[in-house]
């Protein structure tokens, strides 16, 4: 495979599970200490070396494309206030013009189908998904090194981090034979197995380096989990004719669609903040 220059941002969902805050707002404008947790994801994905970033979104979402622009007023008023700082911080979020697109999902039909949508705008390359739900903390973006992992391995790669075995039902769960952490060699990958049938409690955690032929199978792909189409059932297909390997993320998973998750990836987030840190931690023992 060659070198993976584009990256997907699934960004259609409804965000139901945290109503009524995201009645108006995409959940994925929420933000984790002060900046949106989908810009932390394409940070993750620019600094692994993503040249170009297609969003599918939804109704509704038309603010992440706003978020991902110039705000020509609100940088002419920073200007005017010498506010030199906040420009910057600002500039350095950006994307190079002309490295964004954006495709609609038009309707919910899962993850499998919102990958699928970004077909053309992916072409006949690999590429990478990332979930923007799912924050992965650590020094070196997980991107990062399932991308080294990826130039050294080929194939393609699912990003996974161990859950408790009661919560394996809430995840596609892989099983995997022996080799490096970096690229262990998947047997079985399955989505949402029913609780106490899991193969073992390796999650997806929503990063992913995949084949082009993914978008075929996709095409043809049957609901499943849910009623809907799963990229996971693709990948199961593609596994007939291509290798795919896990990698274990060395570091802190947050699953930001949930609310425990969301209010702990702030904490952890602002503990690390080097202007935040100190004082949340003071504030915190109090609390407790
Ligand atoms: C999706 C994937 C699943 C993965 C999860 C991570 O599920 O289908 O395999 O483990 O993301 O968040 P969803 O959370 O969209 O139901």
């Amino acid at each position: 495979m060659s070198r993976i220059r584009k990256a997907v941002f699934p960004v259609a969902g409804l965000g139901t599970r945290f109503l009524p805050a995201t009645k108006a707002i995409p959940k994925e404008m929420l933000p984790v200490v002060d900046r949106p947790v989908i810009q932390h994801v394409f940070d993750e994905a620019r600094s692994a070396g993503i040249e170009h970033f297609i969003f599918v979104t939804g109704r509704n979402k038309g603010v992440i494309e706003d978020h991902f622009d110039i705000a020509f007023e609100l940088d002419r008023t920073l200007k005017d206030r010498n506010r030199a700082s906040d420009l910057a911080e600002l500039a350095r979020d950006l994307p190079m013009a002309g490295t964004t697109s954006f495709t609609r999902q038009q309707e919910p039909l899962g993850l499998g189908h919102a990958v699928w949508c970004a077909r053309d705008l992916v072409g006949d390359e690999p590429f990478a998904v990332l979930l923007p739900d799912m924050l992965h903390q650590s020094p070196t973006p997980c991107l990062k090194s399932m991308m080294d992992a990826q130039a050294e391995y080929g194939g393609n790669f699912i990003g996974v981090y161990a859950v408790p075995e009661d919560e394996t039902h809430r995840y596609g769960i892989v099983d995997v034979g022996t080799g490096p952490k970096s690229a262990l060699p998947i047997r079985q990958m399955v989505e949402k197995p029913p609780q106490g049938t899991a193969p073992s409690n390796l999650a997806i955690s929503g990063r992913y380096i995949l084949s082009p032929k993914i978008f075929d199978l996709l095409g043809s792909q049957t609901r499943g989990a849910g009623g809907e189409i799963q990229l996971t059932d693709a990948m199961v297909a593609l596994q007939q004719s291509e290798p795919f390997f896990a990698h274990v993320f060395d570091g802190r998973v947050h699953d930001t669609g949930t609310k425990l998750g969301f209010l702990t990836a702030n904490i952890a987030y602002a503990l690390d903040h080097a202007e935040l840190g100190g004082e949340l931690r003071a504030a915190l023992r109090q609390l407790l």
